[in-house]
């Protein structure tokens, strides 16, 4: 178990995080996720051991760390840059931290194998230099010279942002599977919400140098308790007060209309509605093909919402049609 207690993190007077209290449990897939310079990478070098806080404890299996050097704490680390060594082979790279530790080669020859077989990287790219591997490739033996020292902690930093789209999302598949196997108590830093939504079992929201939120990706997603979580992790409509009292007024839903409401954007239907919704008709004003879906923009009491609908060959709107569109009171979120 891993336990931020009143953590505060300064560079100079600079305080990037406040009081950070947080606890990670055995076995975890656990990530940090925010926007540019809310602290996640400084959060998680407090762990490594690169940086010290300047208050509080962070507690591993019950012992304060912090005085412990990066090397005894046995925590593996991956970064967004490879950080290999350029001028030697795979092999060599991973087997690196294991001949560090003296451990007799015929068992470091063993673990590299083996765990170059789990990460999918072939015997024949053992004996490559690095630099001949592709991005994807490279971050694969970088995972592996982490792992292969079997250590407690796994903390990934943007392991994967260098990578292409579709390259990622394999990865990302087979990153968790790896994590599920091994077991590693893993901490992971991303500022891509799907990329935290499809890997986690908890995520932690920062914004700031705060701690907005810790859940699970579900109740992150569908209970966001506050307006910034609740726009980072998804995509959201905003609602005046025309577009409150007008559903207030036909579904009795005693919405505040002095405050802001939130609905996302999957949730503004134009067809297949929830019982107990409001409609309304709105004019199509833009639309963004996607493939699968079409997100369509609309205009409604001096404003715009916005909607998906799957490109099932049956909804296409045009530019200019007004179409009916449905929310529920049960989907709006106020903080
Ligand atoms: N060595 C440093 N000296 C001074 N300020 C720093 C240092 N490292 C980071 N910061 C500042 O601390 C804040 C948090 O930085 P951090 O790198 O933890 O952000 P991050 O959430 O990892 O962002 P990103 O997604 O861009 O990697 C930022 O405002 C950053 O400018
Ligand atoms: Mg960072």
């Amino acid at each position: 178990m891993i336990e931020y207690k009143d953590v505060e993190i300064k560079y100079g007077d600079f305080v990037a995080m406040e009081d950070l209290n947080l606890t990670v449990n055995d076995g975890e897939f656990f990530t940090f996720l925010g926007p540019s310079g809310c602290g996640k990478t400084t959060t998680l070098r407090a762990l490594v051991g690169f940086l010290t806080p300047t208050r509080g404890e962070i507690l591993v299996d019950g012992q304060n760390i912090i005085p412990i050097p990066v090397e005894k704490r046995g925590i593996g680390m991956v970064f967004q840059s490879y950080a290999l060594f350029p001028t030697m082979n795979v092999y060599d790279n991973i087997a690196y931290g294991l001949r560090v530790k003296k451990m007799a080669k015929d068992l470091v020859d063993k673990k590299v194998r083996e765990i170059a077989e789990t990460v999918a990287l072939t015997e024949e790219q053992l004996t490559k230099p690095v630099a001949a591997l592709s991005g994807g490739q490279q971050q694969r033996v970088a995972l592996a010279r982490a792992v292969v020292l079997e250590p407690k902690i796994l903390c990934l930093d943007e392991p994967l942002s260098n990578l292409d789209a579709k390259l990622r999302v394999e990865l990302r598949g087979e990153l968790k599977r790896l994590q599920r196997q091994l077991k590693i108590t893993t901490l992971y830093v991303t500022h891509d919400q799907e990329e935290a939504l499809t890997l986690s079992d908890r995520i932690a929201v920062f914004n700031n140098g705060r701690l907005e939120q810790v859940g699970t990706p579900y109740e992150i997603y569908n209970n966001s308790n506050s307006e910034f979580v609740c726009d980072f992790i998804g995509d959201i409509n905003r609602f005046g007060r025309g577009i409150i009292d007008e559903i207030n007024q036909q579904c009795q839903a005693g919405l505040d209309d002095t405050k802001t409401a939130f609905v996302r954007i999957e949730r503004v239907y134009g067809q297949n509605e929830k019982p107990g919704s409001a409609a309304f008709a709105a004019k199509v004003i833009d639309k963004e093909y996607n493939g699968i879906y079409t997100k369509y923009i609309y205009e409604a009491f001096g404003q715009t919402f916005k909607n998906i609908e799957k490109n099932d060959g049956v909804v296409d709107h045009n530019l200019g049609d007004t179409v009916q569109l449905h929310v529920s009171p049960a989907d709006i979120m106020q903080f």
